[in-house]
């Protein structure tokens, strides 16, 4: 169990680095998540996003630092839904509460398809759903395992635009709702502006915090609006400064590696498929 050190954060990383082998993925961050706050971290690709939340749900240790997280359980969601595709939709959320009696684990994870607007499809397999609707499975499991500190590695990234809007209402929602702490990692600028009540921006090789820029605009917001525009706009900015100076300081500056370091538009499916969790 984490022992509740302060009730104001819900996770905090103190001077946390990173090393892998010769390479420093991770130097020095910090950076802490209140209860109840939505934060997105924003970054290029490859600048230690899915490091630092690999570390923040216990699954690697940090090289120096601390990262102490409170609350009941953290949760962690993955770009790929990771179902098992032998079981029921159901089945898979219930997967996350096997310490309760079966037919109490069935109802509540009917409760919980219920909040993620998938009723009624307990009894179908992974492969009959949307891509979106496997991910609304995977935020269920997550809030089955009773999680009040979600961490989620570009969650919506391999969605089609208008079905990852859908999901921004109903996790806005949830996030309410539930009254969650939530730490969103994204390279999208457009979805950490329409998401966060924070957007902190992370510099590439090694990873740093550069900049965080609070989100004051009313919610619900909607991902096209003229007002999120103009903010990813300005962070959009920023983030290329930074990936700019990346690519002047790290290699030799060859038109090639200007181009191929602009803020990345593909998508990476590059994790594993277990879902994460600490008490
Ligand atoms: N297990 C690992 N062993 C060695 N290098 C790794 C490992 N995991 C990540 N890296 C490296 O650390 C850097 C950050 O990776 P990652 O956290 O996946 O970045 P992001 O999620 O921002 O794209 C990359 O250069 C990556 O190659
Ligand atoms: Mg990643």
């Amino acid at each position: 169990m984490t022992v509740q050190l302060d009730h104001q954060i819900a996770v905090r990383l103190e001077a946390v680095s990173k090393r892998y082998g010769d390479l420093l993925a991770l130097d020095r961050v910090g950076l802490s998540v209140a209860p109840g706050e939505f934060v997105c971290l924003l970054g290029a690709s490859g600048c230690g996003k899915s490091t630092l939340l690999s570390l923040v749900a216990g699954l690697d240790r940090p090289t120096a630092g601390q990262i102490t997280t409170t609350g009941r359980r953290v949760a962690m969601m993955f770009q790929e839904p990771a179902l098992f595709p032998w079981l029921t939709v159901s089945a898979n959320v219930e997967m996350a509460m096997r310490e309760l009696p079966r037919r109490e684990r069935r109802a509540r994870a009917e409760q919980f398809l219920e909040m993620v607007h998938l009723g009624g499809f307990g009894k179908k397999r992974p492969h009959e759903l949307s891509g979106g609707m496997r991910q609304r499975v995977a935020l269920a499991r997550s809030l089955a395992q009773d999680a009040d500190v979600l961490l989620m590695d570009e969650p919506f990234g391999a969605l089609d635009a208008m079905t990852r809007d859908l999901l921004h209402d109903e996790l806005e929602r949830i996030w309410r709702e539930r009254e969650l702490s939530v730490l969103f990692v994204t390279h999208n600028v457009r979805e950490a502006v329409r998401l966060g009540d924070r957007v902190v921006l992370l510099s590439s090789r090694p990873g740093k915090v550069v900049e965080e820029f609070p989100v004051r605009l009313a919610r619900p917001r909607r991902t096209d609006s003229a007002e999120v525009a103009t903010l990813a706009a300005r962070i959009t900015d920023q983030l290329k400064q930074e990936v700019a100076r990346h690519a002047e300081t790290s290699r030799p500056p060859t038109a090639h590696h200007a181009q191929t370091s602009l803020p990345p538009v593909a998508h990476r499916a590059e994790t594993s498929g277990q879902t994460g969790v600490r008490s």
